[in-house]
């Protein structure tokens, strides 16, 4: 009873309106409330006369002293509340506690990757969402025909631009504003005409990046992806190149990392493979160079296409693509207001 009475008192002193007021009453002294309760929880067949009649008596308090506790907080509030209706401030209240905002998870490891190749001298681009087909498409060796351009997959505007289908559109401008030698990452939003499902939107995130020099080789890319995933998931990550096509990258790869779930001896994450696809990558194709204005005789380069909104939800633990658009407070909130 005691600490019925101790609950009740914390419980009432934190009730901000009438309304919440009665919740506590029915919740204490309603049919089921737990002080009605309590002379449930007594098996009265045990218990002496004269235990009975100290039991009855101390219930009979308890339940006197929740009814005029009640009142008095009804009171208050009431008071309260013809006070603020007056204009009155009342100082004794407690004050409205300041919610701190707290960053998205995609712009968490943007951040976290951003530091990463300042670190290995790389500049930071943005390019454009709405883009010319041009960028987005011919001048990375994407041929008018090519599948990639159907309507399905991109997002056309009535004036014969459209939505960037992806990071690479800022590959030329990049050459043409920098030319050579450039260490660049360019990390953005995305659109695709896609469905939406539990894995896919349309609108996403990537981070491009593009490193052209005299004599650059698949072993730079391999050296820079590997210090980069080592970095992300702080330890030694194994990763292995398979063949892939991109128009606008010759050779071009698919880099996998080993299952940082199972450490590669299969599991559901990595559906037994023991490997995670991960990023699209390859050598910079030596028309896209000439596109840029850089010289493919004396300039080659690698790019890769690092699927951010991936990346988080891999590093976070999200299995549902559409929480990263939703706005939903709850979500976000649990991610932290600084890297
Ligand atoms: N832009 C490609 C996509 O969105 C990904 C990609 C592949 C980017 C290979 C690259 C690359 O830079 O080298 O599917």
């Amino acid at each position: 009873m005691e600490e019925m009475k101790t609950r009740l008192t914390s419980d009432l002193a934190q009730a901000a309106s009438l309304d919440e007021l009665e919740k506590i009453r029915v919740a204490y002294l309603g049919k089921k409330g737990s002080i009605t309760n309590l002379s449930r929880s007594v098996d009265f067949g045990k218990l002496s006369p004269e235990e009975r009649k100290d039991f009855g008596r101390r219930f009979n308090e308890i339940k006197l002293w929740a009814e005029e506790a009640l009142a008095q907080a009804s009171a208050r509030l009431q008071a309260a509340g013809a006070s603020q209706a007056a204009g009155a401030v009342d100082l004794t209240l407690p004050g409205a506690r300041r919610s701190l905002g707290s960053l998205h998870p995609i712009t968490l490891v943007q951040m976290e990757l951003e530091q990463i190749f300042q670190g290995m001298s790389f500049i930071i681009g943005t390019g454009f969402h709405v883009e010319r087909e041009y960028y987005n498409f011919d001048a990375l060796n994407i041929p008018g025909d090519h599948p990639a351009r159907e309507m399905q997959d991109t997002f056309w505007l009535t004036n014969g631009m459209l939505m960037r289908t992806h990071t690479s559109a800022n590959q030329v401008r990049m050459l043409e504003k920098h030319g050579a030698p450039l260490r660049a990452i360019f990390p953005g939003r995305c659109f695709r005409y896609e469905n939406v499902d539990a894995s896919h939107e349309n609108t996403f995130y990537q981070l491009e990046g593009l490193m052209v020099d005299k004599g650059i080789s698949i072993a730079h890319l391999i050296g820079v992806m590997k210090a980069l995933l080592d970095q992300v998931f702080h330890q030694d990550v194994k990763v292995r190149l398979r063949p892939g096509y991109f128009p606008f990258v010759e050779p071009g790869f698919e880099l996998d990392c080993q299952c940082l779930i199972c450490g590669g001896d299969g599991c559901k994450t990595c559906k037994h493979s023991g490997w995670i696809e991960l990023l699209p990558c390859g050598m910079v194709h030596p028309r896209v160079l000439k596109f840029g204005g850089v010289d493919p005789m004396r300039y080659s380069g690698f790019a890769f296409g690092l699927g951010l909104t991936r990346l988080a939800m891999m590093k976070y633990g999200i299995p549902e693509i559409r929480l990263m658009n939703s706005g939903d407070v709850r979500f976000l909130s649990q991610f932290p207001a600084a890297v």
